[in-house]
């Protein structure tokens, strides 16, 4: 009785291990860490000045390909190497190239503000 209990807690053991290699291999170990954006007003006139900031929260790997909801942004308002307007409410930072663990990407744009947020992205974990 007691080795068959000891049997199976081996193989869950086994089994999670199995599982945790198989996220890092997708970079699911970042998976706790979704980037977020975080828009501060800077100017204050008419129209107002926005500071977007994209932050890469996960400590551990890379992140690429970070479309954001964008509403009707604007493509006028910003160089499209930092920010790209796709379609609406789809826009890509950074032309999609990689924002290092934990780096801060921003870029400023003077309209009311838009409200955005990620939508779909892709770590790069090894
Ligand atoms: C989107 O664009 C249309 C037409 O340019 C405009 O009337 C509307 O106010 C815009 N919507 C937002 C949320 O900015
Ligand atoms: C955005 O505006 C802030 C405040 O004026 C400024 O410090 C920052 O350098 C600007 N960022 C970019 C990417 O232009």
């Amino acid at each position: 009785m007691q080795s068959h209990k000891a049997f199976k807690l081996l193989l869950w053991c086994s089994c999670l291990t199995f599982a945790s290699l198989l996220d890092q291999g997708k970079g699911e170990k970042c998976s706790k860490y979704s980037p977020t954006l975080q828009q501060t007003q800077v100017g204050f006139g008419s129209p107002p000045t926005f500071m977007a900031r994209v932050h890469n929260n996960c400590p551990m790997c890379p992140v690429i390909n970070i479309h954001l909801k964008c509403g009707n942004f604007s493509q006028a308002l910003v160089n499209p190497r930092l920010l790209k307007v796709i379609s609406y409410n789809n826009c890509v930072v950074n032309s999609g190239f990689p924002l290092s663990p934990l780096q801060t990407f921003s870029f400023n744009y003077s309209h009311p503000k838009y409200v955005m947020q990620p939508a779909t992205w892709s770590f790069q974990c090894e």
